[in-house]
């Protein structure tokens, strides 16, 4: 077992390959947090826990003054009951006030891990569970804590459910699913914030006194901050030093709060958002928080990414087509937005064919009367004028040609104007007496409901029964508010968030039931739901509505840390760029859009015969390099946020046997320094050939002296290399 538990000491060990995770059981009932970092044997870990008689601390009533809640690391802080600092539960009781002093009661550890019931998580056998019972005793309020750990990955996984065995109803204000504290808060604080087309840029500052948070309120886990942060000792880099990282596996409102406290400690708390969240439970209701999914690392920020990507490829990502090689599709939403036919869609699969593409996918405007995007969402039923002889037709002409097919949706959503808002103006998300706000012109479907989610899901099998429809880009263009439903009575209405996801995730689950073979790439405007909550569901995500591959280098960065390649939606689109006006070489596009997904957005009818060329080379790069990207180890050596001349990253495979080095040159710094590039994650013993010229290196020569970077013979802005290294046989 991977969990033990030190009877005599009271301390919980939890093991991965590579880490270890110790807290204690104290002497009044609390879990105090002792240790998270490299793997560690046997020794005294007793020693970390140090209780000390502090002013203003306070202790329960005739207990030990030792035992103060408010300078003890724990893995689950009451409310009101002496911790001061920010709180892991908070319970209104039927009295009327919210103390809330969570103790032990039971634990057991065994081999598995539970599903959470609703709601995404990581799986697998090959895990053991620690679950310990905590109670509050005035209230009869369980909380039930898990702690997995699989054999052959390296995070923890945590979660936690409330349960209600009291005999009076109680309000859950707040139920946060991972509490991590810290001895010493001098550490930096990482987070990625951003916006539509300039998703997750990355933001490293040092750890400030009193409460920071990082949240939405927006219903979805959002373009503005992003569900998963990183802690960093001061000096870690991106290949050294101990970073801790803490992914929230869900794609709703959350909160990250942090505490610097009084003695300089620090405590971190992930959850849903306290703040448009509230839960009512009856005697002997319950509920489950999500799962948060924990990595350490001394080898820096690039360790700690190792470890989620593994762990998200291997235990999170569950469809059929996580490790498929995916394919190439021609998206036509930049080549003509609004404006196709089935004849245009035609003659773009005809090029597509011709040139190795494997998949058309119609985007928005295909269904209702959809020419402008201010109607018809919610009328899922094909637009005839465009589509004479609907989808069937259109989609067995491409399958002649020898591709799929895939289609666009935004199930969530209806627009004012449209068959669906006029029968049932009730379904949308809203509060009697108050002006609804649009955002793209429409409103967001009241998704706590079941009877909505289940008629969008029939009206989406209908679509899909209709035609040999093998992909689907599920979208979201618009964040929540008035978020209440008239079916709920007022003292659920705060639940309408959380519930709303849950309906998000059930239509999910029921498309995968009934499709399992069905490819679904999450969207939300771009980036604006790329959680690994959505990832459950969906094995890839569009990264952003900007496709300008400079811009990409540093949103994909930074979805890097935290999300692998395999899961990040990525095209070649057309010059200039149609977010930001910059003209980028067909190759350099091509570079960075193979460091994800791939596929095209672009009109195929307009391309040169150079670019002709050059896609049927990239198609064939395509097949040739996938396999090691989406599988391999991501490695990343500059930072397009630290340089604004270069971006270098490269990707080993697994055995080490072979590696990519892509160099995009994103500004030239004219008459710069001669580069080498030190790589990393490869093996110093061996030699590698560089597939272009044949030249040999060692291992070691690579790693330590670095690979010398040629000049590009055409020296200019978003000039691009890519080496393909094999080791020698
Ligand atoms: C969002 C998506 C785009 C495209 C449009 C269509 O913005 O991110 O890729 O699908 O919607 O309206």
């Amino acid at each position: 077992m991977a969990i033990s538990f030190d009877r005599e000491n009271g301390i919980f060990k939890l093991d991965t390959i590579n880490t270890t995770y110790v807290f204690k059981l104290d002497p009044n009932g609390r879990l105090a947090h002792l240790y998270y970092g490299e793997r560690i044997g046997a020794a005294n870990l007793n020693d970390l826990y140090r209780p000390q008689l502090r002013s203003f601390c306070p202790y329960p009533e005739g207990l030990d003054p030792l035992a103060s809640p408010d300078m003890l690391p724990q893995e689950f802080a009451g409310f009101g009951a002496g911790d001061y600092r920010v709180a892991s539960v908070i319970v209104r009781n039927a009295d009327g006030d919210d103390v809330t002093d969570p103790r032990y009661a039971a634990h057991k550890i065994f081999r598995g891990k539970p599903a959470l019931d609703g709601l995404p998580a990581t799986f697998g056998g090959n895990a053991d569970t620690l679950e310990v019972t905590m109670t509050d005793r005035k209230t009869g309020m369980d909380f039930i804590l898990l702690f997995s750990v699989f054999d052959d990955a390296d995070v923890v996984a945590r979660s936690v459910r409330a349960v209600n065995r009291g005999d009076r109803p109680v309000r859950l204000r707040k139920l946060a699913s991972c509490t991590l504290d810290f001895a010493s808060g001098d550490l930096d604080f990482i987070h990625l914030w951003g916006t539509h087309t300039r998703e997750r840029c990355f933001e490293r500052r040092e750890m400030l006194h009193g409460i920071q948070k990082i949240s939405s309120q927006r219903g979805l886990s959002s373009h503005q901050h992003s569900p998963n942060f990183a802690v960093a000792e001061r000096s870690a880099t991106e290949s050294s030093g101990l970073v801790w990282g803490v992914e929230f596996v869900y794609s709703g409102n959350f909160a990250i709060e942090t505490e610097r406290d009084q003695f300089d400690a620090l405590r971190t708390q992930t959850g849903i958002d306290p703040e448009t969240f509230e839960w009512l439970l009856e005697p002997g209701e319950s509920f489950q928080a999500p799962e948060a999914l924990l990595a350490a690392s001394t080898d820096g920020l690039d360790g700690m990414s190792l470890r989620f990507h593994d762990a998200i490829r291997n235990h999170l990502l569950r469809s059929v087509w996580k490790d498929r090689k995916r394919p190439i599709l021609v998206n036509n939403w930049e080549a003509t937005y609004f404006n196709f036919n089935t004849g245009k869609l035609l003659d773009i699969a005809r090029d597509a064919a011709e040139l190795g593409i494997e998949m058309l996918v119609l985007d928005d405007g295909w269904f209702g009367r959809r020419d402008i995007d201010n109607n018809s969402l919610g009328d899922w039923f094909v637009y005839e004028k465009k589509l004479p002889g609907g989808l069937g037709h259109l989609v067995s002409e491409v399958n002649k040609l020898g591709l799929k097919f895939g289609l666009w949706f935004e199930p969530e959503m209806v627009s004012r104007d449209s068959e669906l808002f006029r029968a049932h103006p009730d379904w949308c998300l809203q509060i009697p007496g108050r002006t609804r706000s649009e955002g793209r012109w429409q409103l967001v479907l009241d998704f706590s409901r079941g009877e909505v989610v289940d008629y969008i899901f029939k009206e989406m099998c209908a679509v899909l029964d209709s035609a040999n429809i093998e992909y689907i880009k599920w979208d979201a263009n618009r964040h929540l508010t008035e978020v209440s439903s008239v079916v709920l009575p007022p003292e659920r209405r705060k639940e309408v968030f959380h519930r709303y996801m849950l309906g998000v995730y059930r239509l999910h689950e029921m498309l995968i039931a009934r499709y399992p073979e069905l490819l679904i790439e999450g969207c939300s405007g771009g980036g604006g739901r790329f959680d690994a909550g959505m990832l459950y569901y969906v094995p890839q995500i569009w990264t952003s509505d900007n496709s300008d591959a400079i811009e990409r280098l540093k949103i994909q960065y930074s979805t890097s840390l935290f999300f692998p390649c395999s899961t990040m939606g990525a095209h070649v689109s057309d010059v200039p760029n149609h977010q930001t006006g910059r003209t980028t070489p067909f190759f350099t596009r091509g570079v960075v859009a193979m460091a994800g997904t791939f596929g095209y957005e672009l009109d195929l009818n307009k391309m040169t015969e150079d670019e002709r060329t050059m896609i049927r080379t990239q198609v064939a790069e395509y097949h040739k390099f996938n396999p090691l990207v989406a599988g391999g180890d991501l490695h990343r050596l500059t930072s397009p946020f630290d340089d604004p001349h270069q971006t270098i990253w490269m990707t080993v495979a697994k055995d080490k046997s072979e590696f990519l080095l892509n160099y995009v040159q994103s500004r030239v710094l004219p008459c710069g320094p001669q580069l080498s590039v030190r790589l990393r994650g490869i093996d110093e013993k061996r030699t590698y050939v560089n597939s272009a010229d044949g030249k040999k290196y060692s291992g070691e020569f690579l790693m330590k002296a670095g690979f010398p970077l040629p000049p590009f013979s055409w020296n200019s802005d978003g000039e691009s290399m890519r080496f393909h290294f094999t080791e020698e046989k």
